[in-house]
């Protein structure tokens, strides 16, 4: 291998852009060699910004070009799981988007051939590097906060999305929910056995019509006896809501929102501040820096990736789980939607 990782980019969307940027700008130990969209304008338009050499007509392109040692895949959900068998059988190392895929079957088929071409594979599930929620990890699992008994994870989405996007994300479980489900099993360090969930559609109708819902309350049982709640909104009016707090035997430990500054204005009539940082592009801007860091270190040592194949899946069975409750209004077990819950 070279000196820096040559890397190739697939889609070039909005989380595509931002991580071309990275490579690009941020991290000197990788080089943005080739990027690829099916819409050529979108992969020129990145490329021209971020002095990316080539523009691929194709994945597949990608996947055969003999300098490229490893591939970002940054297009829709439902791409995400052929790419990844096709990148495996070309022998790149994988740094795939959540979820993997919406179902488990195309999840299972892609972690085989990961498997069996034995490359390395990370998945997108960023917030575990943001500074605010590792800290929280390191407070359960040094014991400072001692046994863990309750989690409440709040996480509200400024605006919703449109209902086009809704109809192809496979819905607020699958698409959003997602992180908290892995925030969930990161923070707490183990599995959950049984999801309940209570949901509704409060804030656009046309979510409702497209078959979804944009409002929920997830209870979560883990197998060490913790309880948790995820508290899920599509439409927070001031902005990006993202907060933890966890119960333990010997305290709490919680975090705020992040704001684009510590300002706070004093008048006679109140005390105020300005909204929080508004969407996931300025929150999470340096854990998207720090997973790709964590992705190109393992690739070039040949350690193992901080988020693997199996941390992919497992946030699906739950999401699968959660709309299951939600559908037959009665607590789901995990082992309910598939036998392979990895403790
Ligand atoms: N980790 C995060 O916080 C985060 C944030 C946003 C999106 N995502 C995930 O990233 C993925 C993309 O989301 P987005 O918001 O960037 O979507 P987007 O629609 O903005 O971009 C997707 C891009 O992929 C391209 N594309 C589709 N099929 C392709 C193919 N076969 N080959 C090459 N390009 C292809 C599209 O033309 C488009 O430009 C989704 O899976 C989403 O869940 C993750």
């Amino acid at each position: 291998m070279n000196s820096k990782l040559n890397i190739g980019i697939i889609g070039a969307g909005r989380i595509g852009r931002v991580h071309a940027e990275t490579i690009a700008f941020r991290l000197p130990e990788a080089n943005p060699a080739s990027i690829a969209d099916i819409n050529p304008q979108a992969a020129a338009a990145v490329a021209a910004r971020c002095g990316i050499a080539h523009v691929a007509t194709s994945a597949a392109e990608i996947f055969d070009d003999p300098g490229i040692d490893a591939v970002l895949i940054c297009s829709s959900t439902d791409t995400h799981a052929g790419l990844i068998v096709d990148a495996a059988r070309a022998g790149k190392h994988i740094f795939c988007e959540k979820p993997v895929a919406h179902g488990l079957e195309r999840i299972d088929e892609a972690l085989a051939a990961v498997e069996k071409a034995g490359v390395q594979l990370q998945i997108g599930f960023n917030r575990r590097f943001d500074a605010n929620f590792a800290r929280v990890r390191v407070a359960v699992a040094s014991g400072e906060i001692g046994t863990p008994h309750l989690m409440h994870i709040v996480s509200r989405d400024p605006a919703p999305p449109p209902a086009s996007y809704v109809k192809v994300s496979g819905g607020m479980f699958l698409d959003m929910t997602i992180h908290d489900f892995d925030m969930a099993r990161f923070l707490i360090g183990g599995e959950v056995e049984e999801i309940y969930t209570a949901a509704a559609v409060m804030v656009d109708p046309e979510i409702g019509a497209a078959g979804d819902v944009d409002t929920a309350v997830i209870t979560l049982r883990f197998k060490n006896g913790v309880i948790g709640t995820i508290d899920n909104s599509r439409k927070a009016v001031y902005g990006y809501d993202q907060r933890v707090e966890i119960l333990g035997s010997a305290g709490s430990i919680s975090t705020a929102n992040c704001y684009p500054n510590q300002a706070v204005v004093s008048t006679a009539e109140s005390v105020r501040r300005d909204l929080p940082l508004n969407f996931f592009m300025d929150r999470y801007t340096d854990s998207f820096v720090n997973e790709l860091r964590a992705f190109v270190q393992a690739v070039m040592e040949g350690k193992p990736t901080p988020v693997t194949g199996i941390d992919g899946r497992i946030p699906v069975v739950m999401a699968l789980a959660a709309r299951k409750s939600y559908d037959e209004r009665r607590p789901v077990r995990l082992a309910e939607i598939s036998s392979l819950v990895h403790a």
